[in-house]
């Protein structure tokens, strides 16, 4: 990388006393959805009018108030589009359309054609006021970037009231100096304080002036520099709606548009999951979830998050990644054996202390607010830890480990994740848990059972177990009397040869498989050698459960 010397590093707005950084983000901005325009001009296949009109809907039902719908003067599918969405009756009365245009005469006065009928329009115009692009691409001075601007302006004021004096639409302006970040920024202000004046706009009927980082050429802080001296130094502030439109060149378009609005931005242009030119605009989602996770309402709504990725898939043919904030498919997975662990006692925390704050480490949001309460929060495979497996089994089958028994089941699972080679699915580790414990075949089988209650003169009660199990081959008679079931099985088990081992602790609880509700008692033994082992059971009748527990246990003490 030894050119490095031929790029020149940007440069920063003098700014000494800024005051965005002890801002904070306490209500939404106006949001503009930039997709069916800047995020379809940048697709390899451009969308067709359906897939244009069930994307329009799916930012409506979002609550995107202010579209911008496309760019009708360059092309004629743009045109014929915008006229299908406002002949067909598209567009909600609240919605405003907001359609994009060279500041030059032919395309402005076909763009005032393309929105006839519409109720309610911002006709958004531009031209590149940036150093480079003055030098390299219109070799004129800024005079001359200046009368462009004001020319464009002139037009779109006279044809707008002669539209509104015709058919009453509601229409607003937006100029953007185009590159906004790569010029001067007195400049910046200088041609937007021009095309204010030529609109004549006021506080009552303020301008949108939208100051794109057309390309992400500065560091977030900078771009927030530039927004903040912006407000500070135009005149008549109160006339104009600031707006951003951050692009992603640097990989940060997210954070530049988060500090533009602590800087003063009233307004964010973006799209759905970045889609844009190049490496993208600003994600829209992102964004307003980023608020959401702060405690402020975005006023949009992204809770049907899948369904609304679908669409944008379908519709653009883009590939939403899995690590996508938010609505990547592994946005709330966690792999690794101490964030499952956490998570696992962060949601066990919520449900015991009844917390009315989404406390759960590793989450910065409820999946369940996006509504991806049912995907799999905690994935295994091989760097997974002792409490995963578990949780896994809890959520998938409502089978509720003792935590005694989790590093054991979690050696099993990841024993089995490494010969794998691979992720373990939701099913692979609820089949292992019961081939390993449930279903586990030995030495010894529980054949017949039963128990009685024996009343004692002096007043107590004992329980009595006679039963049959196999051991190996043969078929053995036992009976045992002890303080509950399980003690009297567990004496009469000496009378098999079984001996050696102290029974420590039992779990059960019930667990519904279809409509038969079933009994699951989870056993923990002392082995002769003084090493802990478990055992699982299930049936209907729970003693019954912890005799299968008991024998599973002996079975994998003894294989
Ligand atoms: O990125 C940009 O500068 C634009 C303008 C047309 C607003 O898309
Ligand atoms: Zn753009």
């Amino acid at each position: 990388m030894k050119q490095a010397k031929q790029y020149v590093p940007f440069e920063r707005v003098n700014l000494p006393d800024r005051q965005w950084p002890d801002k904070i983000i306490t209500k939404a901005p106006i949001w503009c959805s930039v997709d069916l325009r800047d995020g379809n001009q940048a697709l390899v296949t451009p969308m067709g009018i359906e897939e244009k009109l069930t994307f329009f809907h799916t930012l409506v039902d979002v609550g995107f108030k202010e579209i911008e719908v496309g760019f009708p003067s360059a092309s004629e599918t743009e045109y014929d589009i915008l006229r299908t969405l406002i002949e067909g009756n598209h567009i909600p009365d609240d919605v405003t359309i907001q359609v994009l245009v060279q500041a030059r005469e032919e395309l402005i006065r076909k763009t005032f054609e393309a929105v006839r009928g519409a109720k309610n329009v911002i006709i958004h115009f531009y031209n590149s006021t940036s150093t480079l692009q003055r030098k390299v691409v219109f070799g004129k001075d800024m005079d001359g970037i200046v009368d462009i601007a004001v020319q464009g302006a002139r037009l779109i004021r006279q044809l707008t009231e002669e539209e509104v004096a015709r058919s009453g639409m509601n229409i607003r302006y937006e100029y953007s100096p185009e590159s906004f970040t790569g010029t001067e920024i007195d400049f910046a202000i200088r041609i937007c304080e021009a095309v204010m004046e030529e609109m004549g706009a006021t506080k009552e009927n303020p301008i949108i002036l939208n100051l794109p980082s057309t390309v992400e050429m500065c560091t977030a802080n900078t771009y927030a520099d530039q927004i903040e001296y912006f407000c500070r130094n135009m005149k008549n502030r109160e006339a104009a709606i600031i707006s951003i439109h951050p692009h992603n060149d640097r990989g940060t378009g997210v954070a530049s548009a988060e500090l533009a609005v602590m800087a003063g931005a009233d307004r964010i242009e973006g799209t759905l999951f970045g889609n844009g030119e190049r490496t993208g605009n600003l994600d829209i989602v992102t964004v307003a979830l980023n608020m959401f996770t702060q405690g402020v309402d975005p006023e949009l709504d992204f809770s049907e998050i899948l369904e609304i990725k679908k669409i944008y898939e379908a519709c653009t043919h883009m590939h939403v990644p899995e690590r996508q904030p938010y609505a990547g498919e592994l946005a709330f997975t966690a792999f690794s054996g101490s964030h499952q662990d956490a998570i696992r006692k962060g949601f066990e925390y919520m449900e015991n202390t009844g917390t009315p704050y989404w406390e759960v480490p590793y989450l910065p949001i409820n999946p369940a607010d996006l509504h991806r309460e049912y995907e799999p929060v905690i994935r295994i495979n091989s760097q997974s830890g002792k409490g995963g497996a578990a949780f896994v089994l809890q959520h998938a089958v409502g089978y509720n480990l003792p935590k005694e028994m989790h590093p054991e089941f979690g050696n099993i699972v990841k024993a089995a994740a490494d010969e794998y080679g691979d992720e373990l699915s939701q099913d692979q580790i609820v089949d292992l848990f019961h081939r390993e414990y449930i279903e586990r075949s030995g030495a010894y089988k529980l054949l017949r059972h039963r128990f009685a209650e024996l009343h004692e003169a002096d007043g107590s009660v004992h329980s009595r177990f006679e039963g049959s199990i196999n051991v190996g081959e043969k078929e053995c008679h036992i009976v045992g009397v002890g303080n509950g079931p399980i003690d009297s099985f567990f004496n009469a088990l000496s009378h098999a040869g079984i001996e050696g081992y102290k029974f420590v602790n039992y779990h059960e609880h019930a667990v519904s498989s279809g409509s038969n509700a079933q009994g699951i008692c989870y056993i923990e033994l002392k082995k002769p050698n003084g090493e802990h082992i478990f055992g699982a059971g299930m049936h209907p009748n729970v003693n019954v459960a912890a005799l299968l527990g008991i024998i599973c246990a002996i079975n994998r003490a003894e294989q």
